[in-house]
């Protein structure tokens, strides 16, 4: 298992390249199951998560090409029309194929995800959109069997907003029998790219990006002619705590800083300057951090997916800040790995209280889950000598060379296989 080991207290100065979103890529890969014929996908990020889907499409009997522009897919071959729990337990978004599977196939059998290290995270409103277009959906051992003849448009409530519930249904939608609405949908940038998409394969949808998505089935879509995914914005949100606890100047290349939200206010609060250049996003840390508070949201509030970053900012900030995770319960396992190295946080249900002290001590650590892992970096970067981040594979899933990245910015962080 790999771990990484990083002596800290260095600023870090460079030019780092944005990948294609994580969560973007995902989705859009399984558009691809839409269409008859050969989809190519530009610009996905080469990480674990990518591959454990194309292993997902390698077992449905697909042929699943990644190379360095992105991803090939021809969907003739299919023979399984499933998503076992192997693959499904390591990777949640695998639920993904359920919409696109059921709409052209009208059959697909997927595991359900389970309990999972940030929550209970249920599917259930994936399945009642589902059922409202007519699929009969049977849960057994730990399976969700559904089936279906042309699906129907209907219109959908989501009681809570759900991302990879809003896209289920917009790609089962895509193909459905008249026309479905979407209300309460996620308004994500991941949402209006997976949108912008299956609008070029030919679907009929409006409102992405918006509460109420509005979306006309076709009787065919036609694959995906080299999309390109959109920058990771959770990666342009890391690279920037980095910057900021470590007090450096980085240029974020290809990042779109209009799709990080709240999180740019809570950044600019905390101190951190921001310059629009020809080249990227410069960011540049300041001497001493201020406190600020955030609540985690839907879109386009503060994404839950950069609390745990931005928790380990606030660490090294001059007085408290009050962090409040409303999206999963269970999201502050990177708590207990801080205060080893010197964080002091007091949690009080799904409320933390982090009191800056000002810089932190290096020290071994367990990676727990994807953005805990890169709390733990954006930590250590700016902790006094040496820290040993275990379980490493976490990152990987979402991150793309991170270690590399870092390295050309001048931290030192050396990766170990053992
Ligand atoms: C997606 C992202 C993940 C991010 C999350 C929230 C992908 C592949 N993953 O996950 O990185 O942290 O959005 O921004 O895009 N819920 C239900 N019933 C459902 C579905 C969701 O109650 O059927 C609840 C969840 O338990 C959670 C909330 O809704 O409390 C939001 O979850 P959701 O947006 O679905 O997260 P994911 O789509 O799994």
């Amino acid at each position: 298992m790999d771990r990484l080991i990083i002596q800290g207290n260095k600023p870090l100065k460079g030019e780092i390249q944005i990948s294609g979103a994580k969560n973007a890529a995902l989705p859009i890969i399984t558009a691809s199951l839409l269409a008859a014929g050969e989809s190519r996908i530009s610009r996905v990020p080469d990480l674990r998560d990518v591959a454990t889907m194309g292993k997902l499409f390698e077992n449905m009997g697909l042929s699943y090409r990644y190379h360095r522009e992105g991803v090939s897919v021809d969907t003739a071959g299919i023979r399984h029309f499933e998503a076992p729990y192997d693959l499904v337990k390591t990777m949640r978004a695998s639920v993904l194929v359920l919409g696109p599977l059921l709409a052209r196939y009208g059959k697909a059998r997927v595991s359900l995800p389970g309990g999972c290290a940030i929550g209970a995270r249920p599917i259930n409103l994936h399945l009642m959109g589902l059922e409202k277009m007519g699929a009969k959906i049977m849960l057994e051992a730990g399976y969700v069997s559904a089936k279906a003849g042309r699906l129907k448009g209907a219109s959908i409530y989501f009681d809570t907003v759900t991302v990879t519930g809003t896209e289920n249904l917009m790609m089962a939608a895509a193909l459905a029998k008249g026309t479905t609405v979407l209300e309460n949908a996620a308004r994500e940038p991941e949402v209006v790219d997976l949108a912008n998409c299956l609008t070029s394969m030919g679907a009929k949808i409006r409102g992405a990006g918006e509460s109420i998505i509005e979306i006309e089935g076709v009787d065919a879509l036609k694959p995906i002619h080299g999309h390109e995914v959109i920058p990771d914005r959770i990666e342009t949100g890391t690279f920037i705590a980095i910057a900021g606890a470590t007090g450096g100047d980085l240029l974020l290349k290809g990042c779109r800083p209009d799709h990080l939200g709240a999180a740019m206010v809570k950044f600019r609060e905390a101190g951190i300057t921001f310059r629009d250049t020809k080249k990227g996003l410069r960011v540049i840390g300041p001497e001493k951090l201020s406190p600020a508070d955030i609540k985690t949201r839907p879109y386009p509030g503060f994404p839950t997916d950069m609390q745990a970053q931005f928790m380990a900012l606030m660490t090294l900030a001059e007085g408290t800040s009050i962090i409040k995770e409303t999206v999963f319960e269970n999201r502050f396992m990177h708590v207990a790995e801080l205060r080893r190295m010197g964080a002091i946080i007091e949690i009080d249900g799904g409320t933390a209280s982090v009191k800056g002290v000002g810089t932190l001590k290096g020290a071994p650590v367990m990676a727990t889950d994807l953005r805990a892992s890169a709390s733990l970096v954006v930590a250590a970067l700016r902790a006094e000598g040496e820290s040993v981040i275990h379980r490493i594979y976490h990152l990987d899933r979402g991150y793309e060379r991170m270690d590399e990245k870092l390295r050309k910015a001048g931290a030192s962080v050396e990766r170990v296989t053992s």
